[in-house]
């Protein structure tokens, strides 16, 4: 593999949880569930929700940028461009990644949302990375952010049990020590679309009476056959950037999933060949926060971070989407 000669590294992380948490008990007084079924199935126990009904994503975005500005020691004037992997933004536009603009006072940069699922951070994080290995920007605000809350339907017991809110933010800037975002590998497959949408509110079924009544406003999964898609393609893409990057198991310091159902981690953590001790794990506090899940684990494990370690971040969502990333790790504070 022929790598940039400029690279894009991590330099600070940031995120953002609201306090309200929706336990799983709380979830068995409104579908027909229970604790056990929904721990043994997908790892999650509980998740936070957004409750304030004028807050949105971009609200948790901005908290997550702000965090991830002060910890790079960067202002929000230094920011040329700010990046969003939403599939809840505020409006269908303007983009999400304009009202955080404002709300952080980014002035000089430029913004625009990806719409990848829960493979949207990923995604965008490899586009932040290609416009500073491009030498056009110096600084680029990636975020993943996502209310879930404002499209599950609390109805359905397929989808409500597994997702959360909330966001987290990095700050990419130019690495010249070898360190930094190294390789991604990225895949869609439009065909299975139907798998995993939401179909109301797009120029196809634009938001009417109708569309309501027929709940199109909210997610629709085919569970199992996602599972079974998901399972195969982020072992897939983390097998094939190892490889394309001669890394072993023991050169791996850390696995960073998307935290979809542990049982699709623990897939991919073994086709890499890696213990459970060198993966990132938060899903039974947050579930699934969609394109928030891989920063929020950096930002929970950023201090057993060291520099040089190498990280293989691996995301699957709707699409479907999925892909891989590998970075040596520059020691973002
Ligand atoms: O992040 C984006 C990508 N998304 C994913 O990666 C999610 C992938 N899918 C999954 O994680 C799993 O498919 C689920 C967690 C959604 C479901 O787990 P599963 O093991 O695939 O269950 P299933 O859909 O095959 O359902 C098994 C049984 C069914 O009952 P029968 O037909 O066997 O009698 C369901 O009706 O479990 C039932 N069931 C439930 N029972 C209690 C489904 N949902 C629930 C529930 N509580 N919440």
């Amino acid at each position: 593999m022929s790598h940039p000669s400029i690279l894009a590294k991590i330099t600070g992380i940031g995120h953002f949880l609201p306090n309200d948490v929706l336990t799983n008990a709380d979830l068995e007084k409104l579908v027909e569930t229970n604790d056990e079924w929904i721990r043994t199935r997908t790892g999650i126990s509980e998740r936070r929700i957004l409750k304030d009904p004028d807050k949105a994503t971009s609200f948790m975005a901005s908290e997550a940028a702000r965090e991830a500005l002060q910890s790079a020691g960067r202002q929000a004037s230094d920011v040329d461009a700010i990046i969003v992997a939403t599939v809840t933004p505020d409006f269908m536009f303007p983009a999400t990644a304009c009202l955080v603009q404002k709300e952080i006072g980014a002035d000089k940069a430029f913004g625009y949302d990806i719409s990848a699922a829960c493979s949207g951070f990923l995604f965008a994080l490899s586009t932040g990375a290609s416009l500073i290995e491009a030498g056009r920007q110096k600084c680029v605000l990636v975020i993943g952010a996502d209310k879930m809350s404002a499209i599950v339907d609390y109805t359905d017991r397929n989808t409500c049990i597994l997702f959360g809110d909330g966001a987290g933010a990095v700050v990419l800037e130019p690495s010249s020590d070898g360190t930094g975002l190294i390789d991604f590998v990225q895949r869609s497959e439009g065909d299975t679309d139907h798998l995993l949408i939401q179909e109301g509110g797009g120029s196809c079924h634009p938001a009417s009476l109708s569309t309501v009544e027929q709940r199109k406003h909210y997610i629709r999964q085919e569970g199992r056959a996602v599972f079974k898609k998901a399972t195969e393609g982020m072992a897939d893409v983390s097998a094939e950037i190892m490889r394309r990057n001669n890394l072993s198991a023991e050169d791996v310091a850390w696995l960073v999933p998307h935290q979809a159902n542990l049982r699709i981690i623990d897939a991919t953590a073994n086709r890499m060949g890696l213990s459970s001790e060198k993966v990132m794990i938060n899903i039974s506090h947050y579930g699934n926060t969609t394109a928030a899940t891989i920063p929020l684990c950096l930002y929970d494990w950023k201090d057993k971070l060291k520099k040089g370690d190498n990280l293989v971040l691996a995301a699957f969502g709707g699409g479907l989407t999925w892909g891989a990333a590998y970075l040596k790790w520059g020691g973002a504070k």
